[in-house]
Formats: C-alpha cells, structure tokens, sequence
C-alpha cells in the first residue's frame, strides 16, 4: 500500500532496527511507500522496492545469514579489489566488515541525494586488514531513496595515509529479473570487455543489445554513464545511472556454475543478472589527503518508456 502524502509522518522514512542475528538495519522509506533496507554488515542494500512493494533486488533463499560472508544478494560493496589482486578475500574485506554510523559526515559537494530518507555509513581501515591492505582510508557510503523511489549510492574514499593507494571497486548489484533469457541490457553495444571466463582476454562486443543464453563474467570498458537493463516479460526497465565507475561488470552464473555454489540456489541463475557499476580496468591512486567519489543511481521505469524520455538518447541507443 502506498502512503498518502498528505499523512506522511518524517519519523518513519528512516528506522534503525536489529536483523535475526542482531546486526542493525536501516530501513529507509517515502512518503509514495518505497522502501530501501541497508544492513551494517557490508555496509549492504538487502532490498530495495518500489511503491508497490514489489522487490527490484534479488536475494537468494539459501541465504542463512550465518556466514561472516556477504549475503548472496542486495548490493555488496567490492573494495578494494574486484576480484582476487592477491587479497585473500575475493572482491575485498568491505562487504564482509561490520560498518558504522557516520554520525557527522562532511558535506557531499554536490548533493542530488537530499531525499527525505538516508543513512550515512562509514568504514574505517583496521588493524586486521593493514596485513594485507596497509593503508590508511576512511569509506563513506550514502545510502539514499529519493522522492521517486530511485536509489542513490554515494562512495567517498579518502586517503588518511602518509603514502598514495590504488583501489578497484564495484557496486555489486544483483537485479532481480523475471527469466533472465529475456532479459538485455542496452549501452553496452560496441565497447570492449574483458572476459573473465577466459583469463580476462578483451573483447570487442558486437552490434547489438547484449542478451544471455550461458553463463557471463565480463568487465566492459569505458561504458557511458547511463545503461538501460529489460526485463521483457516483466516490462519493466532498469535503468542505471553512474558517475566516477567506467566499467561496468556483468555477471550471470548459469546453470553449472549455480550447482556449485552453497549459498546460491540450483535456478536461481534465472532470476537474476549482476550489472555493476564499477572501477576495475584502470585503479584509481590516491594520494594522502586526496578523496574519489562513486556515485550508483537506480531507477525502474515501465518498459515502455522511450529511450529519449529515459535520456539514453544522448549516448546513441
Ligand atoms: C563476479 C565475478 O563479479 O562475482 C565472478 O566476476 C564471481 O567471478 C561473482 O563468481 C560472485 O562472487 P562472490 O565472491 O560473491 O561469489
């Protein structure tokens, strides 16, 4: 049910409660009955739904919660590696760590996320960590559902060290689609990627729409800043939103791969497809003092929305 605006109470676009493991969760909401949650583990989006209270993320149902690992699902944060690089943790310590509030943030320099309802998170570097990744930084993440339902992600990196780091970095986002064969993504067209499933060997994408009929691990390279993901049968479009993230990684385990994950059902590969955006190709170097700033916009539209009312028209699609 949708909530009048008329009645909205402002205490309610921002609830801090406990999960079943006693992990704080952060449950953001507008006056139109969207609805983000955020968990302090991972400094993860385990959900995010529109007015309807439809799911927009997928979540799979063998998640028991119990493990120290990232829950299969929402939008994990990779840092500061995509991938191994050497780390013993594949995509980086940040989506496994225990994040906190960031009680006095400094101000973002352009906002565009003051909606009503936001969380600010912070990741610090700790002693554990310094033996694998000896730097210094603070991560601070904004977590915002906007008045139309979209959600914002806001990542600033600082460098708190006395010598420069390099970083990777992805918003690891599991969309939730209805059968993934007919689903496509459109604004990948034509750029080169990298393909994961063998050796990370580049590629250039051919022609038209990228559709999925196996299993997809790739990079693409230098991507425009807005792509456009179609669930057909569901007639539903995703549309993502970008700035400081070239790449853009996509990911889909198909039917062998699914078997061989524990916390992943058998079909579950039907029902989602990863597109993140990311920073993976070229890491960024950060001197000491110096700030990065990664910004992730998701919105959802009926499929029938044009590509020029969806501003797609300026990058040619
Ligand atoms: C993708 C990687 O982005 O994430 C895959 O390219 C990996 O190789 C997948 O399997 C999921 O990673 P994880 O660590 O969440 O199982």
């Amino acid at each position: 049910m949708g909530h009048s605006a008329a009645v909205w109470d402002c205490r309610e676009a921002v609830k801090i409660s406990k999960d079943s493991h006693g992990i704080d969760q952060i449950l953001l909401r507008n006056p139109q009955g969207a609805s983000a949650r955020v968990s302090l583990h991972g400094g993860q989006v385990t959900s995010w739904k529109n007015e309807l209270g439809e799911e927009l993320l997928f979540t799979s149902n063998k998640v028991t919660g119990k493990s120290p690992k990232a829950m299969r699902g929402g939008i994990p944060i990779c840092f500061p590696q995509f991938g191994n690089c050497g780390s013993p943790e594949l995509h980086g310590f940040a989506r496994n760590k225990m994040w906190k509030f960031d009680d006095n943030p400094p101000p973002l320099p352009t906002s565009g996320s003051d909606g009503i309802s936001f969380v600010d998170l912070l990741l610090k570097s700790s002693e554990e960590d310094m033996k694998y990744w000896p730097h210094g930084f603070e991560f601070r993440l904004r977590v915002a559902l906007l008045l139309n339902g979209d959600l914002m992600l806001i990542s600033r990196v600082r460098n708190v060290n006395s010598k420069p780091f390099s970083f990777s970095f992805a918003y690891h986002t599991y969309l939730l689609v209805s059968d993934i064969s007919e689903v496509r993504i459109e604004g990948l067209e034509t750029l080169d990627y990298l393909d994961y499933l063998s050796q990370k060997e580049r590629f250039t994408e051919q022609g038209d729409a990228i559709t999925f009929e196996s299993e997809v691990d790739r990079v693409y390279l230098s991507s425009p800043n807005v792509i456009a993901v179609l669930d057909h049968e569901r007639k539903r479009t995703y549309v993502v939103r970008k700035e400081g993230l070239p790449d853009v990684a996509v990911w889909n385990p198909w039917e062998r791969k699914s078997k061989s994950m524990m916390d992943f059902g058998d079909e579950e590969y039907k029902e989602m497809l990863c597109v993140d955006g990311a920073l993976i190709e070229r890491p960024i170097n950060l001197k000491p003092g110096e700030e990065w700033t990664g910004r992730l916009q998701l919105s959802v539209v009926p499929s029938s929305f044009c590509s020029e009312r969806l501003g797609l028209d300026r990058i040619g699609l």
